[in-house]
């Protein structure tokens, strides 16, 4: 047996660690402060749970495959067509249905860096050539430098709005001059799995260029303002050709039945989105506020999570957190080995966080 060269050194996804490893890790017997991997502080919305409860009987069934009840209810949350949907086992499997459907030899990626791991990581499984473009001063995605780099060999470039870790965005002029500028052989995926949490109006969002006709795919998550992580639902709106195309690439069952049924659920549920979204503008707003009162460099977000500067002390910080239950995500991988990315919790959580790390900086 032989494995693909470029196979050989892939190293895992770093999730953040979950709840029980940490516990079993550094024997914490009391809560856990999970604000490491941007998922919902809420917990899951009751009317989910309710729905879900009510499917159990029946998971011994393969849900109806093409999913066309949520598909609906997306298109008229976002009004296009039902088919310019594509869902995905998280919004992960839409960005390699992505490589699996365009993705040819001597085809190359441009990606921010630092931007969300998994598009690099799906790069290398795909074998495919990555340019990497850091980000400006501002630490937003240096669009200038992204279309200097294009090549007729460019296919895909994939642009995180808001940027993970950073959290920021990109106004509208900057996007106007930079879809002007893009070749027409050019996919752009524009990842909006924060775009619940953007506060500032004038913020554009995706769909629109989409709607005026640019090649765009955007990609949305249940994982996060949904709060559905834990099962994984995600999508992709695009336009019909390339939309039609990864639907029938992708696997027949590829969203489970407590997926399929949490997702129409979830959608309907407007008062915990409502309460999501006003969570984590409060929580971001406070969190900003009091961790610059302690001297701390915050970056402007408008995602559920801020990136904060440490300096030398940021493993250590990490470290005497996680002690305190309170986990963090380090942002090493990421290239930004003196910051940590901090999600936005509940009031309470938030509250513990900066008092812990008052103590711990006044040490
Ligand atoms: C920018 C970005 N896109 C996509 C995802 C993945 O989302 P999903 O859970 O839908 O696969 C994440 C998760 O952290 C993310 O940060």
């Amino acid at each position: 047996m032989k494995i693909s060269s470029h196979l050989k050194h892939l190293i895992p996804y770093p999730p953040g660690k979950t709840i029980e490893e940490i516990k079993k890790e550094f024997n914490i017997p009391g809560k856990i402060y999970k604000l490491n991997s941007n998922e919902n502080p809420l917990g899951p919305s009751p009317k989910v749970l309710e729905v879900l409860e009510s499917y159990l009987l029946q998971i011994h069934l393969y849900p109806e495959s093409s999913y066309q009840e949520l598909k609906k209810a997306l298109a008229e949350k976002w009004n296009v067509l039902p088919d310019q949907i594509v869902l995905g086992n998280g919004s992960n499997e839409v960005i390699e249905l992505l490589f699996k459907t365009l993705i040819n030899p001597r085809d190359e990626i441009i990606i921010s860096k630092p931007s969300f791991l998994m598009y690099e990581k799906f790069a290398k499984i795909y074998n495919t050539k990555i340019k990497l473009v850091p980000l400006n001063h501002q630490l937003k995605h240096d669009l200038n430098k992204i279309v200097k780099v294009i090549t007729k060999n460019t296919k895909i470039i994939f642009l995180d709005h808001p940027n993970n870790p950073t959290g920021s965005v990109l106004n509208e002029k900057e996007w106007e001059i930079f879809l002007n500028s893009l070749p027409s052989h050019i996919l752009l995926v524009i990842d909006e799995a924060y775009g619940e949490f953007v506060e500032d109006a004038s913020i554009p969002s995706g769909i629109e260029f989409l709607k005026a006709g640019y090649k765009v795919l955007i990609l949305r998550t249940f994982s996060k303002a949904y709060g559905l992580a834990g099962l994984r639902l995600g999508y992709g709106i695009t336009f019909l050709e390339l939309s039609k195309v990864l639907d029938s690439v992708r696997q027949p069952f590829n969203i489970n039945l407590l997926a399929y049924k949490a997702g129409l659920a979830a959608l309907q549920d407007k008062e915990y989105i409502n309460k999501t979204i006003k969570i984590v503008k409060e929580g971001r707003k406070y969190l900003t506020q009091n961790l610059t009162n302690l001297g701390l460099k915050v970056y402007p977000s408008q995602a559920n999570f801020i990136m904060v500067e440490f300096g030398e002390k940021a493993e250590e910080t990490f470290k005497k957190l996680t002690t305190q239950g309170i986990l963090v995500r380090p942002l090493k991988a990421y290239g930004f080995p003196t910051a940590l990315r901090i999600s936005i919790g509940l009031p309470e959580e938030n509250e513990f966080l900066v008092k812990t790390l008052k103590n711990l900086l006044q040490k």
